[in-house]
């Protein structure tokens, strides 16, 4: 959604007045006034930073890329998929989609990938190529949102500082540090990790914010106050070991404290807020995902305490979820670091249950998995203080697949009747349907067969029934949608035929211009794009995609666009001159068409014969 970088730009630069006074197709002309002021304005960094940057470097630190052809493909982090859709062009220094059509340049992936702001962005990328951003004027919209965030950011950093310092306070920090100290942290780990103590008042933090001259508001819905009823606030955190939590781009987005004693709650997180969704972020994994990477597996664990003891004994690369359910976009997130995720939860119930849930999830996203199961009653963080690093690695090492986890789970406890077996057939036919590797499926259902002592054959047709009525679409559904697809296709693809030829070749541009194009044209996009190269033609050498880019006025028309530049020419150069031939050819076709329907309709019948004859001379012409 914040993709539409070249949109917002130029809509940040229109004068209230100049804006269009209803919604729908921007006036051209007013477009490109809006568009150049917002050039001259912001340009000069943006184009330096790209000039700096590789984007393949950039997006390559969190998406694993591999080298397919010109481009770098892999898995896309802003959908679901197992096979890659998801492309870099380091020619033209562009990503796209091809599964969920985003794209754009290195500020589009920057604002996507972490939920940020142009203005962040142009700051963030700034610092990180050494280019200098001046304050420059965003939109209404665009500040608001960029102040909000900054002052949450702001708020957290103050706070954490506070923390800090109140654990090393040899009085007030005493109970905390005592506290770590006898779960085995050391001061690497409470440094490296930047763990704090909220002292046992109800306006430590309150106070020194004060004293910050921090507005109490933005600290309330950071979760660091919280209002009282006769006015005023009071500290969340009270008598609490803090653990920061970090966004990737090292900001502190919320905390997590826990209680020295056996008060409850045991933990106490930091609230969700516009900077913090716990349901995307990952503990630890901004100062873990070189080691993910390295090792290319991710060890993913329940608790902070557990990732703590793990890297206190040597053990990294490990991530842990915040109190709630591992998602797809945690796994997302993580297989732009690794192939492989190791889950190590409690093995209570509730550990395990969670494990189980995370499966699909898996299978889902194209990440393998496996899972540990700890001895009865253990948590990582128990089991690295008993058994050490190597101990917890060796687990590691063994940890089965996790479907294998998943049948033995669910059998060890269902499988005694019958009635237990149809149970657990039900529940994983549909995570069997799941699977695209027909190899590994098949596997599954022999090992299915053989602990259910059910034959293979029926787990087979039984899979087809479920595979059949569950899923997206029932058959026919699925029929029709592809009927659908193809009926598109087959009128959109002349129209990207001609789009192919001018995006590779916009020499023939001069040859089309004295044909009349746009009755061959019916999609609205690609008129757009096809009327911008007639615009910037022939004036402007070399050839810019990404002011085209910049000139096009929908999201839509941008995809069509970008995929266009990312798919290679139909036509080589030997060829261009007889595919611009065919394409005249078509066009005079369908103008002759439309002609004579309109003289039958007229009833004008010479001219009708005159069209017909035309026609006749028109199919014996050579190059048809
Ligand atoms: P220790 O008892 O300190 O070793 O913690 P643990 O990691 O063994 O705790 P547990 O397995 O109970 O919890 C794992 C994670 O769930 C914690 O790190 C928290 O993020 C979250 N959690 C646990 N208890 C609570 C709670 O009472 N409230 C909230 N909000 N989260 C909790
Ligand atoms: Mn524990």
């Amino acid at each position: 959604m914040f993709l539409n970088l070249s949109l917002n730009l130029n809509l940040s630069f229109l004068p209230p007045m100049e804006a269009p006074s209803k919604p729908g197709p921007m006036d051209p002309d007013l477009y490109f006034r809006g568009y150049h002021i917002a050039m001259t304005l912001n340009q000069s960094a943006k184009e330096e930073i790209k000039r700096r940057a590789d984007i393949v470097e950039l997006i390559g630190q969190h998406v694993q890329l591999r080298k397919a052809g010109r481009h770098f493909v892999g898995l896309c982090p802003f959908h679901a998929e197992k096979a890659p859709s998801f492309t870099v062009s380091p020619e033209k220094q562009m990503f796209h989609c091809f599964g969920c059509k985003k794209g754009g340049d290195i500020f589009a992936f920057w604002m996507e990938y972490h939920s940020s702001t142009f203005p962040e962005a142009l700051r963030d990328l700034g610092e990180r190529y050494n280019v200098e951003i001046t304050d420059r004027p965003y939109s209404a919209e665009e500040k608001r949102r960029a102040e909000g965030r900054e002052a949450l950011f702001q708020v957290n950093e103050l706070a954490a500082a506070y923390f800090k310092k109140a654990l090393k306070d040899p009085v007030k920090g005493k109970p905390g540090k005592a506290y770590l100290e006898a779960r085995g942290l050391s001061d690497r780990a409470i440094d490296e990790f930047a763990l704090g103590y909220a002292p046992d008042e109800w306006d430590g933090l309150l106070g020194f914010l004060k004293g910050r001259r921090i507005k109490m508001e933005a600290a309330a819905s950071a979760g660091l106050v919280i209002p009282k009823k006769s006015g005023g606030y009071y500290d969340r955190f009270r008598g609490r070991v803090i653990f920061p939590i970090h966004n990737l781009r090292e900001q502190v987005v919320g905390f997590g404290g826990r209680v020295l004693g056996d008060a409850l709650p045991k933990y106490l997180n930091s609230p969700e807020s516009p900077v913090f969704r716990k349901g995307e972020t990952l503990y630890g994994l901004h100062s873990s995902r070189k080691a993910i990477r390295t090792e290319g597996r991710a060890v993913v664990v329940e608790g902070y305490m557990d990732l703590l003891a793990l890297n206190a004994h040597g053990v990294e690369g490990v991530v842990a979820t915040l109190g709630t359910a591992l998602t797809a976009d945690h796994i997302r997130r993580l297989k732009g670091y690794a192939g492989e995720a190791v889950v190590v939860f409690d093995s209570d119930e509730a550990g395990k249950a969670a494990v189980l849930r995370s499966l699909p999830l898996f299978l889902n996203e194209g990440m393998t998995a496996r899972a540990v199961a700890l001895p009865e009653g253990q948590d990582p963080d128990d089991f690295v203080n008993r058994h050490g690093a190597e101990g917890f690695l060796e687990r590691v090492r063994l940890a089965s697949p996790m479907f294998d986890f998943y049948l033995e789970q669910k059998l060890t406890f269902d499988d005694a009747d019958v009635e237990g077996k149809v149970r657990v057939l039900k529940e994983i036919l549909p995570v069997l349907g799941r699977l695209t590797n027909t190899a590994q499926r098949s596997l599954y259902v022999r090992r299915l067969s053989e602990r259910l002592h059910i034959g293979e054959a029926s787990i087979w047709s039984e899979l087809k029934k479920s595979t059949d009525r569950g899923g997206e679409a029932s058959a026919p559904g699925r029929i029709k949608q592809r009927l659908d697809v193809a009926r598109v296709e087959k009128t959109f693809h002349r129209e990207l035929r001609l789009l192919n030829l001018i995006v590779h070749y916009p020499e023939a541009l001069e040859r089309l211009a004295g044909s009349n194009w746009e009755i061959f044209l019916s999609d609205a996009d690609v008129l757009g794009i096809v009327k911008a190269f007639f615009r910037a033609f022939p004036g402007e050498r070399p050839f810019s995609p990404e002011r085209l880019m910049e000139s096009l006025d929908s999201d839509s028309a941008r995809e069509k666009f970008r995929e266009a530049l990312l798919l290679p020419p139909l036509d080589s150069e030997n060829t261009v001159d007889l595919a611009i031939t065919e394409l005249e050819h078509k066009i005079r076709q369908i103008q002759l068409a439309a002609s004579i329907k309109e003289a039958k309709a007229r009833g004008d019948l010479e001219g009708l014969n005159q069209l017909l004859k035309k026609k006749a001379r028109e199919i014996n012409r050579p190059s048809s």
